[in-house]
């Protein structure tokens, strides 16, 4: 017999072929758009380590969700950034009712009902420690933290979003905010888990962006350790029994050996977020000439979905969904 008989390049020939046996696809569905939002009127900025992502003012969301649900995006992400004077360590405007978080889930009810809101729930934009919980000696400390994000979360879901992202890391969060998400009548508010969240460099653009890097310390005491895998599943593992929707895995290329593994032990949908820094890190070599920008962004989108994700938090979004759609 003539060597060899099993040749698999033959499947690689042409384009046809190419596609036929394609094992994973992106298709626009799959991405969740960060949306970051600030008090103002007419204002859109740049931000500075990222470029070509635009903090928006409430006036000037409708514009960029229209784009986002023309390329066929289907939800958004939500972040606000809280200026100094409103911020403290007890999460008073978190919970505001008519804080700008809320304003803008309400706004984008009203006005694109079809999106799927999502919101970001976290102490650090409004805490002026720039921590993810309250603060005492020192310390971030849990429970009380805990009873803050679950009213911050109960205040989301009367504003009309349609699922809560706790971003924090607190012990126990996934479970109370159920139970008080359940006890107000929001049985059907979500909760997406930022179950296996790392303590990560790749934040730092982010950080910017929100005006939100800690004042003191670092997140190392709630955030995981990038070295570990085992706890990551535990993580997932809690949220799934205190009744997460969905986990997410965070940050994403460089921990996609967690998102394979998370996927592979649990079946629930898993997210993936592909955070500033790495962003960030495209658009700098992109901007140098170094790296072909469509063509890395497209790769590494494929690879979270190889990888196992079923969602993917990026803020490729818009540009991704647009390439997919051909619009
Ligand atoms: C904070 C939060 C962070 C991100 C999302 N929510 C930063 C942090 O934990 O310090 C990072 C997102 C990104 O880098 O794109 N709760």
């Amino acid at each position: 017999m003539k060597y060899p008989t099993t040749r698999l390049r033959r499947n690689r020939q042409a384009s046809a072929i190419r596609e036929m046996v394609q094992e994973n696809r992106l298709h626009p569905s799959d991405f969740i758009a960060p949306i970051f939002i600030m008090e103002g009127e007419n204002k859109k900025e740049e931000i500075a380590s990222m470029p070509g992502y635009f903090r928006y003012t409430l006036d000037l969301l409708g514009d960029e969700m229209k784009e986002l649900m023309e390329v066929g995006i289907q939800s958004v992400l939500l972040f606000v950034k809280v200026p100094d004077s409103k911020k403290d360590n007890e999460g008073t405007e978190a919970v505001n009712d008519k804080g700008l978080m809320q304003e803008s889930v309400r706004f984008i009810k009203e006005n694109y009902p079809e999106l799927y809101v999502m919101t970001d729930v976290a102490m650090d934009p409004y805490s002026s420690y720039g921590h993810d919980g309250i603060v005492e000696d020192g310390e971030i400390v849990n429970d009380p933290s805990v009873e803050v994000l679950a009213e911050m979360a109960v205040s989301h879901a009367k504003a009309g979003a349609d699922m809560v992202a706790p971003s924090d890391m607190m012990d126990g969060r996934i479970g109370a905010m159920r139970e008080a998400l359940d006890e107000a009548g929001f049985e059907n508010t979500g909760i997406m888990a930022y179950s296996a969240k790392y303590a990560s460099a790749f934040y730092g653009p982010f950080r910017d962006a929100l005006d939100s890097a800690p004042g003191f310390g670092d997140k190392k005491t709630y955030q995981m350790n990038p070295a570990n895998i085992d706890e990551a599943l535990r993580e997932v593992e809690l949220d799934i029994n205190e009744g997460a929707d969905i986990v997410m895995v965070k940050p994403g290329m460089p921990y996609l050996d967690v998102v394979r593994a998370v996927k592979e032990n649990f079946n629930i949908p898993v997210s993936v977020y592909n955070v500033s820094g790495e962003y960030a890190m495209i658009k700098a070599a992109a901007e140098k000439g170094w790296l072909n920008e469509e063509e890395v962004m497209m790769e590494s989108l494929l690879a979270f979905k190889r990888a196992g994700a079923d969602l993917i938090a990026t803020y490729f979004a818009k540009d991704a969904a647009r390439l997919i759609s051909g619009k």
